[in-house]
């Protein structure tokens, strides 16, 4: 509906048994981690560097809270109050959507400001001239381990669908569960029987 390439997607892949909130640490990246670390997460499950920073490329499409941000647009530090990482008009124009967040939390900014609504590579290209949104959408373009391949997609949109896909596609089938292990469920926000 948004454009991007297809990909083809493995039916049945089961749900757990077990879901807690304490799991997700250390296992999904934030924003404000070092990119080692975020690199760590990945590398973990299997993804090269240059698989994470296509499938980060997914931000060409959505939105984040304010509160994701706010640190890089306010009060930034004692000679700047946003992040000189950030193109100013852009970071003015945060600050302006935000002024509002911390009694409005459902306030929130497109993660591709010029076409947010279209899946293509402009994510890149923003990142290129600082209109990246997330503390650590500016690390892929600056950092010398993802910057080159920031720099491929950017220029080379094929090539991001082709490798968007790819690890799409690979990380569909990491740590699928078999036999009894897991189940598909009927509601995907439920298991299926509750143990009494
Ligand atoms: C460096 C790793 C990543 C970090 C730190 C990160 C962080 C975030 C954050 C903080 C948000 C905003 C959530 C909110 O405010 O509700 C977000 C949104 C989003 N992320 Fe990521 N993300 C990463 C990688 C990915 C990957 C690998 C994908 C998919 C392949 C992805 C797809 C999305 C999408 C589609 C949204 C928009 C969601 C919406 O509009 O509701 N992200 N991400």
């Amino acid at each position: 509906m948004v454009g991007g390439p297809n990909y083809p997607v493995r039916l049945g892949r089961k749900d757990s048994f077990v879901s807690k909130a304490k799991h997700v640490n250390g296992n999904i990246a934030r924003p404000t981690m070092p990119l080692s670390q975020i690199i760590s997460i990945f590398n973990s499950k299997k993804l090269s560097v240059q698989e994470m920073v296509a499938l980060v490329g997914a931000h060409t499409i959505g939105f984040s809270h304010c509160k994701e941000f706010s640190h890089k647009i306010y009060n930034f530090n004692k000679t700047s109050t946003y992040d000189p990482a950030y193109n100013p008009k852009y970071a003015e124009g945060l600050r302006k959507l935000c002024a509002n967040y911390t009694k409005d939390p459902a306030m929130a900014a497109f993660n591709d400001v010029r076409t947010p609504n279209k899946f293509d590579n402009m994510y890149f290209q923003n990142l290129q001239k600082g209109l990246g949104l997330l503390e650590s959408d500016h690390a892929l373009a600056t950092d010398q381990r993802t910057k080159p391949y920031v720099d491929m997609y950017a220029a080379n949109q094929n090539k991001f669908f082709q490798d968007f896909a790819k690890a799409m596609e690979k990380f569909s089938i990491y740590n699928v569960k078999t036999g009894r292990k897991g189940e598909v469920r009927h509601r995907c926000d439920a298991f299926n029987s509750i143990a009494t």
